[in-house]
């Protein structure tokens, strides 16, 4: 198994790792190598701190994958061990914490989001950043190598909020609320909540504080999707304590292994969406 006998930092601005291996090969890698086929030109010296740092953690998480492989570098996979560090090994993430799962969604969800971000529809300067110079046919791969991973569940967050908070957020997932004007979030997200063929997200297996930061997201203009977009006018609709509710008990429900997306909706949505089902 190769061994990493060296490896030395030359500038965490620059984001150029040199590693040099047991053999005396020696490659050199950006941060965009990490994820691209091939070298990218270098940031800029302005790059804020905080993303210097995320982007060393995740050249770590590369620098550890090559540690422990002795296999060529250049599969799918092993090129998108860098979006382990954040979003889990596989891209399961964790049930805690902020960051999303992103194995097992529908793949045109996934394409959708990365678009959005490099679009400024969604706004995270780490996920712009790492995707920015991408061909659109190589995010279609990205999107479709994390769509058709079908890996474990961790298990449902607990909660201690009161009975009343998880009876209100299952009665908006399952039913909505006609008097403000909210569909059931089923009637889109699919019945068993997983989602929906090709694009529409499910709801499980999401932590409390991504779910309750993307409905805040979109309630302040912060994420939008393609027009019409009908998750602005729904988060609009919602009070701040449904929010917190349908957070509650959607974190707090456990995911049945194998549970993929549906391929269809029985009922047409209420509303329209120009992303989703299309
Ligand atoms: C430094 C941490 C970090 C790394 C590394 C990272 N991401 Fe992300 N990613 C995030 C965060 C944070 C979010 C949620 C952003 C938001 O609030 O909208 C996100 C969101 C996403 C989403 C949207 C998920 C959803 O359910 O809507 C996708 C898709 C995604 N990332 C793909 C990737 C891919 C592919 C890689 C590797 C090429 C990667 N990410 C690497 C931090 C990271
Ligand atoms: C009329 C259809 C529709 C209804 C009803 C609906 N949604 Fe959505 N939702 C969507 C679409 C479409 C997207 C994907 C938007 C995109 O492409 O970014 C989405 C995305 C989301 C996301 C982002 C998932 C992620 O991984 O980042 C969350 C969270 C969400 N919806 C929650 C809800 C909740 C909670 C309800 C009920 C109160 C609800 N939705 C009702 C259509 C709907």
């Amino acid at each position: 198994m190769a061994r990493l006998s060296r490896a030395k930092v030359l500038g965490v601005t620059d984001m150029v790792f040199w590693f040099a291996t047991d053999s005396g090969d020696i490659s050199g890698y950006s941060l965009h190598s990490c994820l691209h086929r091939k070298q990218l030109p270098k940031m800029s010296r302005s790059t804020s701190l905080s993303f210097r740092i995320a982007s060393w953690l995740l050249c770590f998480g590369l620098y550890q994958a090559t540690a422990l492989s002795a296999a060529p570098q250049n599969t799918m996979a092993q090129r998108m061990q860098a979006c382990a560090s954040c979003h889990g090994q596989e891209g399961r993430a964790t049930n805690s914490g902020y960051l999303p799962r992103i194995a097992g969604k529908p793949a045109g969800y996934l394409y959708n989001q990365l678009i959005n971000f490099r679009d400024g529809r969604r706004q995270n300067a780490t996920m712009a950043y790492l995707i920015d110079h991408m061909s659109e046919q190589y995010l279609h791969e990205i999107a479709n190598h994390f769509a058709s991973l079908d890996l474990p569940y961790p298990p449902a967050q607990t909660t201690n909020a009161a009975p009343a908070t998880l009876a209100r957020g299952e009665q908006l997932v399952r039913h909505g609320d006609p008097s403000r004007g909210v569909p059931a979030c089923a009637g889109c997200h699919g019945a068993a909540m997983t989602g929906v063929a090709p694009a529409m997200p499910g709801l499980l297996g999401l932590p409390h504080d991504y779910l309750l930061g993307q409905l805040g997201a979109w309630r302040n203009g912060m994420r939008h999707a393609a027009e019409p977009d009908c998750m602005l006018e729904i988060t609009r609709r919602l009070s701040p304590q449904d929010v917190v509710a349908v957070a509650t008990w959607l974190s707090s429900q456990p995911v049945t292994q194998g549970m993929a997306p549906a391929n269809s909706l029985p009922v047409k949505p209420a509303m329209d969406c120009g992303s989703g089902l299309r």
